[in-house]
C-alpha cells in the first residue's frame, strides 16, 4: 500500500537512542516546546526539516510561508539562547541539548542569529498583543536562536498513555495494515463534542479511516489538561465510534495559537503522520478573538494543491439544531440561531467549573461526566482507566 509522501519527499529520521554521550561537550538548556520540537523534527513530524531553522529559512517562513527550498512551510521552529550564552559558541561546533539536567539531544551549530521579535509576532500571530498566549511566549524567549542540524538521544518518559505516542513511521504503518488509501487528520486541543463528532463523522462517510490526533504538548492553563481529555476521548471512542476506521494517537507539539498559521502547519505535520486529508473547521487554532472564524481556510488559497499535498477539508459552524433534531450548520439548516444549541470553550469551561452540565445536545453525557470529575479532582492521573484499546 503506498501512502502519500511525507513533505519534502522522504520521512526524516534523526533519532540516535544508543550511543554515547560525549560529556565533554557544551550544553544550552532548552525549554518545553523546544524539546517537543527536537523530538518532533528528529521522528520525521516536521520533515523536511532536520534542525532548528537558520535564519534564510526563518526568513522565508516569515515573509513567503514556504522554506527557503521553496516547500511550503508556516511556523518558524526555532532554538532561542540569551545573548550573552549565544557568543560562547560558534558555527561548526555541537552542543547538548539539556531539559531539567537531562541531555535530550545536540545540535551542530550553522548559524546564530538576531531577531526582531515584535516583526515575528506580527508576521505570525498577525497580532503583538501580549494577551494573546503565543505572543507572550515568544516575548518571554531570548531574541537570538541558534541553527543547524539536530540529533535526538532521548524521549521523555511517559507516564501517562505512554502507548499513544506513535511516530509517523509507526502511524504510517499502522494505515497501510488497514488498508486505508485515504486517511483523514483530525487536530484537537479540546475534549470531543458533538460538533466535532459531527465533522468527523461526515468526513468519515467519504474517507477510509479518521486519525484522531490531540495535541498533548503545552497548552494555555486554561484549557482542559490531556490526561482529562485522553480520558474522554476513550470513552467516546469505545461507545460511539467504529473501532476499525478510526485511530487515536497523541501529538506531543506545544499549541502556538497562531490561528490560520498554525492550521497549514498542522495539516503538513499531519500528512507526515500519513494523511491524505485534513479537517479544518471553525476557527481553528484561534483564540479570543484574533482572527476571523474561517481565516484558518482562506490561508489554504495561498498555496497549490499540488505543493501542499493534503487536502483540507473545510467545515461551517456546526451546532445542533433542535428543529431539526439534528447536527447542522448553516448549510444544512434552514432555522434561525435561537434553535441552535451552541456553547462557547468560555461558557463550558465556566459551566463545568460551576459542577453545571453542558446540555447533551453540546456534549456526550458520558464526557460531561469525565470533564466534571476531571475538574474536581484537577487531574485524571490514570488515563488509562477505561482500558480502551486499538484494534
Ligand atoms: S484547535 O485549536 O485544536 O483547532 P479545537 O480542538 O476546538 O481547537 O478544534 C478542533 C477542530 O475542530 C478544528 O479544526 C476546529 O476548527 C474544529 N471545530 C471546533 N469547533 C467547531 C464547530 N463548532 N464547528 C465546526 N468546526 C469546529
Amino acid at each position: 500500500m503506498s501512502l502519500v509522501t511525507p513533505h519534502g519527499g522522504i520521512l526524516i529520521n534523526r533519532e540516535f537512542f544508543n550511543g554515547n554521550i560525549d560529556s565533554t561537550r557544551a550544553s544550552i538548556n532548552i525549554s518545553q516546546t523546544e524539546r517537543n520540537d527536537l523530538e518532533l523534527i528528529a521522528n520525521g513530524a516536521y520533515s523536511p526539516l532536520e534542525g532548528f531553522m537558520d535564519e534564510k529559512d526563518y526568513e522565508s517562513v516569515l515573509e513567503t510561508m514556504h522554506l527557503s527550498s521553496g516547500l511550503p512551510w508556516t511556523l518558524p521552529i526555532t532554538l532561542a539562547v540569551d545573548e550573552k550564552k549565544a557568543k560562547e559558541f560558534k558555527t561548526g561546533e555541537i552542543v547538548h541539548l539539556h531539559f531539567n539536567g537531562t541531555v535530550f539531544g545536540e545540535i551542530t551549530i550553522t548559524d546564530i542569529y538576531e531577531v526582531d521579535q515584535e516583526r515575528e509576532a506580527k508576521k505570525i500571530y498577525l497580532t503583538s498583543d501580549l494577551a494573546h498566549p503565543g505572543v507572550k511566549k515568544l516575548f518571554e524567549r531570548p531574541n537570538v536562536y541558534i541553527a543547524g542540524p539536530i540529533s535526538l538521544f532521548q524521549i521523555p518518559i511517559r507516564t501517562q498513555f505512554p502507548t499513544f505516542y506513535l511516530s509517523p513511521q509507526q502511524t504510517r504503518t499502522i494505515f497501510s495494515k488497514r488498508g486505508w488509501k485515504t486517511v483523514v487528520g483530525f487536530q484537537t486541543r479540546n475534549p470531543i463534542h458533538r460538533a466535532h463528532e459531527y465533522i468527523q463523522k461526515t468526513a468519515l462517510e467519504t474517507i477510509d479511516g479518521l486519525f484522531i490526533h490531540p495535541l498533548v504538548g503545552e497548552t494555555k492553563s486554561d484549557d482542559i489538561p490531556a490526561s482529562i481529555r485522553m480520558e474522554s476521548y476513550f470513552t467516546l471512542l469505545k461507545n460511539y465510534y467504529p473501532t476499525d476506521r478510526v485511530f487515536l494517537s497523541v501529538f506531543p507539539a506545544s499549541m502556538r495559537y497562531a490561528g490560520p498559521r498554525e492550521a497549514v502547519f498542522h495539516a503538513i505535520v499531519r500528512k507526515n503522520y500519513g494523511c491524505t486529508h485534513f479537517i479544518v473547521g471553525r476557527d481553528h487554532a484561534g483564540v479570543g478573538n484574533y482572527y476571523g472564524t474561517y481565516d484558518a481556510q482562506k490561508i489554504f488559497n495561498d498555496f497549490s494543491p499540488s505543493e501542499l499535498g493534503i487536502v483540507p477539508l473545510f467545515f461551517e459552524h456546526s451546532f445542533y439544531c433542535r428543529k431539526c433534531e439534528n447536527m447542522a450548520t448553516r448549510k444544512t439548516c434552514p432555522h434561525t440561531k435561537s434553535d441552535h444549541i451552541f456553547l462557547s470553550g468560555t461558557k463550558v469551561r465556566n459551566m463545568l467549573k460551576n459542577g453545571r452540565r453542558p446540555p447533551k445536545e453540546f456534549s456526550r453525557p458520558e464526557v460531561i461526566d469525565i470533564l466534571i470529575k476531571g475538574m474536581e479532582t484537577n487531574t485524571l492521573p490514570n488515563a488509562n482507566s477505561l482500558n480502551y484499546s486499538r484494534r
